[in-house]
């Protein structure tokens, strides 16, 4: 084991092996990152969630233990001892630590749900990749950014994937699993396995922008706006349009600001900068002047339409 270990420190780009995920560090507590942690945590996986400040991992606590409340209320309406017992054996699955560093020294997976920002996604890598353990794997879960240009930041390009959850994570069940052209296949494996360990159904992508289903999701809604722009349609009568006649269950302007406008511009910005000329990434006016006033969809009360 200790040869092993010296070979892979010399040759860090060949020593990817199957890696049966137990442990998990998630960094990033946020929406995605808790969503991650409970998922995990029910799952019977040791759980290390990681976020700047401990008041921001409190909150993250709380969110996770508040939705396993109304998972309780639900399976043990008539137990409420049951259920309670059923809620800490799953929080006692998770700890919490603002030291990143710290965090991974033990760990078989560091799963990132940090701000969606290139540079801050590769210094936390680079830093990590330097203390976590020559069998840990490492994983993105961004919507919008090549895993290659994250993953270049380390030197274990081979034990780098993308894991792209859905929000929100307990409820949705797809997960895509992302190779880079460097990823081996056992770490490949070993990520999509875990997928699976979550209880979640996988499917494989290539390191293409969007991967799969905001790819197709992406240009879908952008088109919606144009539509609009262009005077072919309200609002009101598109999303009305694709509930009805496409059995969508949400149209795509109740989609946006679901999703958030300022999400939706950044996802497109960053496309057209990568592909400039393609028509699906064209960039909207409309889209550009909501997001301009603050106008984000649900999170900020008003976007495509009044939330409140
Ligand atoms: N929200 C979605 O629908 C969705 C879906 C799939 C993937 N994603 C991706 O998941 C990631 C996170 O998205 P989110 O919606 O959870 O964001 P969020 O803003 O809710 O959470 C991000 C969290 O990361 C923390 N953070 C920032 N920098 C950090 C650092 N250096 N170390 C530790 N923690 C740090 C922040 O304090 C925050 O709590 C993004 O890459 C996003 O593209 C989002």
């Amino acid at each position: 084991m200790a040869f092993f270990t010296q070979i892979c420190r010399s040759f860090s780009t060949s020593c990817a092996r199957n890696v049966v995920i137990k442990h998990v560090t998630i960094i990033g507590g946020g929406q995605m990152g808790a969503g991650i942690a409970q998922v995990a945590a029910s799952t019977g996986h040791m759980v290390t969630l990681v976020d700047t400040s401990e008041d921001i991992l409190k909150k993250s606590v709380k969110g996770i233990e508040g939705s396993l409340r109304r998972v309780v209320k639900k399976k043990f309406a008539d137990k409420p001892e049951a259920g309670e017992e059923f809620i800490q054996n799953i929080l006692k699955n998770v700890a919490t630590s603002s030291d990143a560093k710290a965090a991974v020294q033990s760990t078989d997976l560091v799963l990132e749900a940090i701000v969606e920002n290139l540079k801050i996604k590769q210094d936390l890598f680079s830093a990590l990749d330097k203390i976590a353990p020559e069998h840990t794997l490492f994983a993105s879960n961004t919507s919008s950014l090549p895993i290659t240009d994250i993953a270049s930041s380390t030197t274990r390009l081979d034990r780098f994937g993308g894991l792209h959850f859905f929000n929100p994570v307990p409820m949705m069940k797809l997960i895509e699993v992302i190779g880079t052209s460097s990823t081996s296949q056992e770490t490949f494996d070993s990520l999509f396995n875990f997928s699976k360990a979550l209880g979640k159904t996988p499917v494989s992508c290539k390191d293409t922008p969007g991967f799969i289903v905001n790819r197709l999701l992406v240009p879908y809604m952008m088109e919606a706006i144009r539509l609009h722009e262009r005077g072919h349609g309200s609002k009101e009568d598109i999303d009305i349009a694709m509930k009805l006649g496409a059995g969508y269950p949400m149209g795509p302007f109740e989609l946006l600001d679901y999703v958030g406008l300022d999400t939706s511009k950044f996802i497109i910005d960053g496309w057209s900068a990568m592909n400039p000329g393609n028509p699906l990434f064209e960039q909207s006016e409309l889209l550009n002047k909501l997001v301009a006033e603050g106008k984000f969809g649900k999170k900020t009360g008003e976007g495509f339409y009044n939330q409140i």
